[in-house]
């Protein structure tokens, strides 16, 4: 019986979503796959991108998942006009997160944060654009985000000093709708709005997922899980102590088991 929900991103950046859902959707089991061996993504070109993306959906699906959901931005660039695979639901993170930004917009402004492959793909503002023709849209790559999330560096002055000379244009501006573009992005959620302000809305992906995936519950489209003993799997491509003390970092207080090293 197709039980959980498969997820995947480029590394373990992707847990950020996969915590909020783990948490919202108690009863429902996940299987993660974090492709830390071929990471960064945000830095390579379409085409491989998709190449990995495939082989990525094609191993979810043979762990017999209901619906799969692509939490990396950069990859999400190259499936966007795609809603299932191979008869499976699919979600991406770039149309839910437009949606949900043209919402909380008040003044039509939003800046999108994300990795090189994300902000030069323009799926984002194209995305935005389609949904409020008139919305003003700034992108800005953050290359060095990811990087500086891997090693830790959160609440650091280091990561200070790069999100202020990123965000300069869109601090300029008086910007306060920003999209986090890239997985990792949530966890300097603290900094981005030390140099934004405090009023700066974030929109997450996580939570936008919550909503998409809970549209697709109420229509049907999907069945809920009533199991009690759900299960919340975490493979990954490549397995190293960091990626573990990491992992169980940014899932934490929920707990995951032991992480799976799998070969695609
Ligand atoms: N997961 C990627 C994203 O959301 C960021 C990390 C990478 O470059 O692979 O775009």
């Amino acid at each position: 019986m197709n039980e959980s929900i498969g997820i995947f991103d480029s590394g373990l950046g992707g847990l950020t979503v996969l915590k909020v859902l783990a948490e919202k959707f108690p009863q429902e089991s996940f299987c993660y796959l974090g492709d830390i061996a071929r990471l960064p993504y945000g830095n390579k070109s379409p085409e491989t991108i998709r190449r990995y993306g495939l082989q990525i959906l094609n191993f979810l699906k043979a762990q017999k998942v209901k619906a799969l959901i692509i939490a990396c931005n950069s990859a999400s660039t190259v499936f966007l006009e795609e809603n299932e695979f191979e008869g499976i639901p699919l979600l991406n993170v770039i149309g839910p997160g437009s949606v949900a930004a043209v919402k909380v917009s008040t003044d039509k402004k939003i800046a999108v944060l994300g990795t090189s492959a994300t902000i030069r793909s323009h799926a984002y503002e194209q995305t935005l654009k389609k949904l409020s023709p008139d919305v003003e849209v700034i992108e800005q790559a953050c290359p060095l985000f990811v990087p500086l999330v891997e090693e830790g560096f959160v609440h650091d002055p280091i990561t200070q000093m790069v999100a202020e000379r990123y965000l300069a244009q869109i601090k300029k501006d008086g910007i306060k709708t920003v999209i986090l573009g890239c997985t990792h992005y949530p966890v300097l959620r603290e900094d981005l709005k030390k140099v934004l302000g405090e009023d700066v809305k974030l929109v997450e992906s996580g939570e936008v997922l919550f909503d998409q995936l809970n549209a697709l519950f109420d229509s049907g489209a999907l069945k809920r899980s009533t199991n009690k003993a759900r299960q919340v799997r975490v493979c990954i491509t490549d397995l190293t102590d960091h990626f573990e003390r990491l992992a169980h970092q940014l899932m934490d207080p929920e707990p995951i088991g032991q992480l799976e090293k799998v070969v695609l």
